[in-house]
């Protein structure tokens, strides 16, 4: 990721009403490993429950989409993912599996660990950005598109909304999107999925301090200015990561020319995470012509995958 693209986010996000930035500046390789020790956390649910249902579900998947071309946006590791391609390639079965992610290293890493363990699985790893869709892999009607993680809470209604049409122009009529979505419960347990009590989220968090400085020229920015919260805004169905200043910031963004200054105590919302009820989510991507076929829930009701079918005909969404 570029100095040229932090800069133009920097240049949206800082000086706003409430100061943010978009969640992919975590993802240097510090971020991704940090996010990977994250989902071993015992606060930490969604991987554990997602990997349940993936366990129980993944012939059914399978077989249910006769999928041979799988593509997963965001695929970080495929920790989780194998558990699906185990289903894949079972008997021999040749497939292909494209994972795609901003955050290269883990990524490439990933793609030579899966060759050596997969031999009939072909691996075409992407460096991009999901905002984007490269072409996807596999025959029109066949394919499988994987979005995990509740990495879907991510994005603000409108840019879901945005988001879901791209992915349903990229898929042909017949074509499957499973998506992995986390459920609304009760608020401690989300506030300590995202302020784990080792800090390892913390450090995640802290880690964007340090990739803006490693990124683009800057003076004043400096890690130990800021602390880690996490906040349950009931309204909006969001857990919100914030780093709220413990002392005044001045920072000179000397690359843009622009000065940023936040008093002690204010923050910058570093990621929203919403959180969903299964019905609401269901109608949302019926309206954008990805028809859910089948939702699954842990057994614990606390993570859900819904395996969704892309419509014959692509309508223009349905509010
Ligand atoms: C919450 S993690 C989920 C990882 C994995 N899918 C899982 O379920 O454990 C989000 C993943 O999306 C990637 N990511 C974040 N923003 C991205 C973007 N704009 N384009 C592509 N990948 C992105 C991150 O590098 C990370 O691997």
């Amino acid at each position: 990721m570029s100095r040229a693209e932090l800069e133009a986010d920097l240049r949206a996000g800082l000086w706003g009403e409430t100061p943010s930035l978009p969640p992919r500046w975590f993802y240097d390789e510090r971020g991704s490993r940090l996010f990977d020790e994250i989902t071993g956390l015992p606060e930490y649910y969604p991987t554990r429950a997602e990997r349940e249902i993936l366990q129980q579900r993944s012939p059914e998947i399978i077989e249910i989409t006769g999928a041979h071309g799988v593509d997963e946006l965001g695929a970080g590791t495929s920790a989780k993912t194998r558990v699906l391609l185990d289903a894949l390639t079972a008997g021999g079965r040749r497939a292909v599996y494209a994972p795609l992610d901003i955050s290269s290293e883990v990524l490439l890493e990933t793609a030579e660990e899966l060759r050596a363990e997969y031999p009939t699985l072909t691996v075409e790893p992407a460096v991009a950005d999901f905002h984007h869709l490269p072409p996807l892999v596999g025959e029109a009607g066949e394919r499988l598109l994987l979005f995990l993680g509740g990495t879907i809470g991510n994005f603000t209604e409108e840019e879901r909304g945005g988001f879901l049409a791209m992915v349903r122009q990229a898929l042909a009529p017949g074509d499957h999107f499973l998506l992995g979505a986390d459920l609304v419960k009760d608020p401690a347990r989300l506030v300590a999925a995202y302020d784990d009590a080792a800090g390892v989220t913390a450090q995640f968090d802290l880690n964007l301090v340090d990739v803006i400085n490693h990124t683009v020229p800057v003076t004043g920015l400096h890690r130990e200015d800021w602390v880690h919260e996490a906040a349950w805004d009931e309204g909006a169905s969001r857990i919100e990561m914030r780093l709220r200043a413990v002392r005044d910031i001045d920072a000179d963004f000397t690359g843009i020319g622009r000065r940023w200054r936040l008093a002690k105590g204010e923050y910058l919302r570093t990621e929203i995470s919403r959180k969903f009820r299964l019905e609401g989510l269901r109608t949302e991507l019926a309206g954008h012509g990805l028809e859910p076929v089948t939702s699954w829930t842990d057994e614990a009701g606390d993570f859900s995958l819904t395996l969704a079918r892309a419509s014959e005909d692509l309508r223009e969404p349905r509010a």
